[in-house]
């Protein structure tokens, strides 16, 4: 096999694998990835708690999302309007894993200045799944 070919073929398997994890990213699928992760079960109480509390700086998730995320929020400083974030009310929400480890990224740098555990993010997807219309 020459090198062009195995180049194509690496290029397939690695489209086939982006497809594959594309279609696995619902809300549930992310949220049981996120408990494998953690090694522990979530607790949606104790993620709406962490959600609407400030941790030691200016914002909580809940200055821009909204405390009950089944509404529209509002940026804290640029005053954008923000979909609803649980999935019931908006069912992008948790569809593109790329999409939300970039924000939970940079929202929890935001709201914590660190990156949100495994068990944080697990407890706050598992507590947006519990509201419902
Ligand atoms: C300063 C404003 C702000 C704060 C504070 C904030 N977010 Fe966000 N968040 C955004 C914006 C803007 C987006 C991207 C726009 C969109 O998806 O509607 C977003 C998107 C997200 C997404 C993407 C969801 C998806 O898959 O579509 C998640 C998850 C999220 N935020 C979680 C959190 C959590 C958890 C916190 C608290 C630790 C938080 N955010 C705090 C502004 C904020």
């Amino acid at each position: 096999m020459d090198t062009l070919t195995s180049w194509v073929r690496i290029g397939v398997l690695l489209g086939v694998a982006t497809v594959s994890l594309a279609q696995a990213a619902t809300p549930a699928a992310q949220l049981a990835g996120y408990v494998a992760q953690a090694g522990a079960p979530a607790q949606p109480a104790r993620g709406q708690q962490f959600f609407t509390s400030r941790h030691g700086q200016e914002w909580s998730c809940a200055s821009c999302h909204a405390s009950m995320p089944g509404t529209e929020g509002k940026h804290a400083s640029t005053g954008k309007a923000i979909a609803p974030l649980a999935p019931a009310f908006n069912p992008q929400r948790f569809t593109d894993e790329a999409k939300t480890e970039k924000w939970f990224k940079r929202n929890c740098n935001d709201v914590l200045g660190r990156a949100c555990t495994a068990g944080e993010k697990a407890d706050v997807l598992a507590w947006l799944l519990t509201l419902k219309p």
